[in-house]
């Protein structure tokens, strides 16, 4: 099915992305969203500044900003950091958390105490291709750069336990990912039935139909269990990584990393910086990935769970994000574009879908509605449409750059949509005005390529 964008279209989808993006600016950050999500989001404002870098690259540079003068002293880069807004609602906000007054956090900082996918390295370097202001960008790579090195070392360095480049989240809000089918075998061994959680009221079940559309009450108790561990260990990694039950090697996180890292080197290079141990972290995760994560019979690449020692086998598009990275060989990437095209995640004649579910439609786990567990996030496409690109699949990249541009026409600035194309009630779900589908839509629209086509970087 081929969308024609008109330029009318194209103009509309402009306008109304800039005007999501300034309501939900708040003089200091972008909200992710004005009601569900009231704060700033670590890997939202990654996308979000890329979104800026075609219109207001001053915005795009402060939005970053913003989030690394809440790095902690370790390198760890929060998920959440909060803002002034006390009186909105979010759960959990910072009080449960309680990461104020615990070492190496930043005075007068109030973040949670998990991180999210690294996407700051190629995020920077897009931003510094696309600014012409060219003693601005001098300014802002020296800036970030250290920062984005001290991130990259802290993962290195307290989760990649079995030194094979690796890391692990800690935490399903960790992988952004939250409610993903890779997490379920793991969720379900957090036994709760002897445990007393903490009191805890949702914020997050406000929209009418959110009760289908969010992660489940399950999920949330075992979230909270969770961040209620880490607040016990007052965030010491050694202690937490002693007894958490939640540790998961994912290959979208690790992958966002190698991308970040290739970047970084580049970044490095750029301002005469020594990049060894970089390249020496990047080249043992490339291996890794390939040694450990790669499923040969089903063309993408697994997780591993470090707990029971498991691989995960892999049913997402997350096995397919290792396309963004220089991880696969030629030889593997042609299989995963197979993968791609088979009827679980591109679907049939007689079961059109949208590019691309979240989880492969013939899975079990597959749910059309609920968040991680299905439906097409715009993110996620806009990653597979650059890793499409890497790897010389421009058919299926037009397709997945166009399906996302339909979607988002048709239904608005969406939080996920549905995939089914001839589902009667399919639309877009969570919350509306959600800023990376604003700004990322700005991407696609400016960029027909993508960044690794336009600056020739591999
Ligand atoms: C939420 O609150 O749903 C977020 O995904 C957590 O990061």
């Amino acid at each position: 099915m081929t969308y024609s964008l008109t330029k009318k279209v194209r103009e509309k989808l402009e306008e109304e992305a800039r005007n999501v993006l300034d309501f939900n600016y708040n003089g200091r950050f972008t909200k992710p969203a004005p009601n569900l999500y009231p704060h700033q989001w670590n890997w939202d404002a990654g996308f979000i500044a890329l979104g800026y870098a075609h219109w207001q690259p001053e915005r795009a540079w402060s939005e970053l900003r913003h989030l690394f003068e809440a790095q902690w002293q370790n390198g760890m880069l929060p998920q959440i950091v909060f803002g002034t807004e006390w009186e909105a609602r979010y759960f959990p906000g910072s009080d449960f958390w309680q990461t104020q007054g615990v070492a190496g956090v930043p005075e007068g900082v109030q973040s949670s105490g998990i991180t999210m996918p690294p996407v700051h390295g190629f995020c920077v370097w897009q931003l510094a291709k696309l600014d012409p202001d060219k003693a601005r960008v001098q300014k802002m790579l020296h800036y970030f750069y250290p920062k984005i090195l001290a991130l990259h070392q802290y993962l290195y360095t307290f989760r990649d336990p079995n030194e094979e480049g690796l890391v692990y989240i800690r935490h399903p809000w960790e992988a952004g990912t939250d409610n993903s089918p890779l997490w379920d075998a793991a969720m379900a061994r957090i036994d709760l039935s002897a445990v007393s959680l903490p009191a805890y009221e949702r914020q997050d079940l406000q929209n009418s139909r959110a009760a289908e559309h969010r992660p489940q009450q399950a999920d949330y108790d075992r979230y909270v269990y969770l961040v209620d561990l880490f607040r016990k260990h007052a965030y010491n990694e050694a202690a937490i990584a002693a007894e958490c039950p939640f540790k998961i090697q994912d290959p979208l996180f690790n992958s966002l990393l190698i991308w970040s890292n290739e970047c970084l080197i580049d970044i490095g290079k750029t301002l005469k910086q020594e990049v060894t141990q970089l390249i020496e972290w990047n080249e043992l995760s490339i291996y890794s990935m390939n040694e450990k994560l790669w499923n040969e019979s089903t063309g993408l690449y697994d997780a591993y769970d470090l707990v029971s020692r498991e691989t995960i086998a892999c049913t997402t598009l997350s096995g397919l994000m290792p396309l963004v990275a220089p991880v696969p060989s030629q030889e593997q990437a042609e299989r995963m574009a197979q993968t791609l095209c088979s009827a679980g995640f591109w679907g049939t004649d007689a079961n059109p879908l949208y590019c691309v579910p979240t989880t492969r439609v013939d899975a079990t786990a597959y749910q059309p509605e609920r968040y991680w567990r299905g439906p097409v996030w715009i993110n996620a496409n806009w990653l597979l449409w650059q890793g499409l690109q890497r790897y010389g699949f421009e058919k299926m990249a037009k397709q997945v750059r166009l399906d996302s541009l339909e979607l988002l026409a048709r239904h608005g600035f969406f939080e996920y949509f549905d995939a089914r194309r001839d589902a009667q009630s399919a639309a877009g779900y969570g919350t509306d005005q959600f800023s990376w589908s604003a700004a990322l839509c700005l991407d696609f629209i400016a960029n027909k390529k993508s960044f690794h086509k336009l600056f020739n970087q591999r």
